[in-house]
């Protein structure tokens, strides 16, 4: 049970989510609308009853020095949609427009992706076996704010649902199904598995990612902005 110093439970927390939303959309760039607030609430709710943190008027300062449990509030707050090639033009585009374009320009080169706000690791995964029936070398780095998202993309075991879309029907090679999981699950080859990099990023946070992803040469391809921040420009910045 959430009490207050104060005594007034409601208003508390009300003042206390109040400032943690601002607090996300400075540090993360997520806007969350009115509707949102009670999704903000159940997640700092649970994160702060975890932490044995029973008076809100401290959850602000607690997340500010305690980056861990920000990041915990956040991830129970991000909407994670993704599946198999999602948004086919966008990968028709990479194919027909990009490829052409990388190979003109660096010939025989690897190809360096970067699938920002990759969730649970369905987009560079598509990517990553995009490239490999094109017969095109591709290093696949992929980064997110949720950690449970990347937890569960680093084990490359998808469920039905992770498949329904149309580009998904033909990567049964690709797919190998998980014993004991009665034809419920299925993992992912090694060979695209090994392609593919998962990363913690907070996108804001670009210059210091930029550092990393320099370090390991790795490039952009794709991207994912989220609210009033601009990663993407910053980045091609940072690449010069
Ligand atoms: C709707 S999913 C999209 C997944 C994938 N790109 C796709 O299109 O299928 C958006 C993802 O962006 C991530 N995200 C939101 N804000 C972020 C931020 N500030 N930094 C990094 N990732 C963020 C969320 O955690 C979520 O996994």
């Amino acid at each position: 049970m959430i009490v207050s110093a104060r005594g007034d439970t409601g208003a508390a927390v009300t003042v206390a989510v109040n400032a943690v939303n601002a607090a996300v959309t400075a540090r993360t760039g997520i806007v969350l609308g009115a509707g949102r607030q009670a999704d903000l609430t159940a997640s700092l709710g649970k994160v702060m009853a975890a932490a044995g943190a029973t008076d809100p008027q401290h959850w602000p300062v607690l997340l500010k020095t305690k980056p861990a449990l920000f990041d915990q509030v956040v991830a129970g707050i991000t909407i994670g949609e993704t599946y198999f090639f999602r948004d086919p033009e966008h990968f028709a585009y990479i194919r027909e427009v990009v490829l052409p374009e990388v190979h003109r320009r660096r010939p025989g080169q690897d190809v360096k992706v970067w699938s920002a706000g990759c969730s649970t690791g369905e987009e560079p995964y598509s990517l990553g076996i995009m490239f490999d029936e094109a017969r095109i070398g591709a290093r696949v780095l992929a980064t997110d704010i949720s950690r449970p998202s990347l937890a569960k993309a680093k084990q490359g075991i998808y469920g039905r649902w992770a498949l329904r879309g149309e580009g998904a029907r033909l990567i049964g090679s690709y797919l190998r199904p998980v014993a004991k999981a009665r034809g419920e699950k299925f993992e992912l080859i090694e060979r695209v598995r090994s392609a593919v990099h998962f990363a913690y990023l907070n996108l804001p946070h670009l210059w210091e990612g930029y550092r990393e992803l320099k370090a390991g040469r790795t490039y952009r391809l794709c991207a994912h902005p989220q609210g009033g921040c601009d990663p993407v420009s910053k980045f091609n910045q940072g690449l010069l």
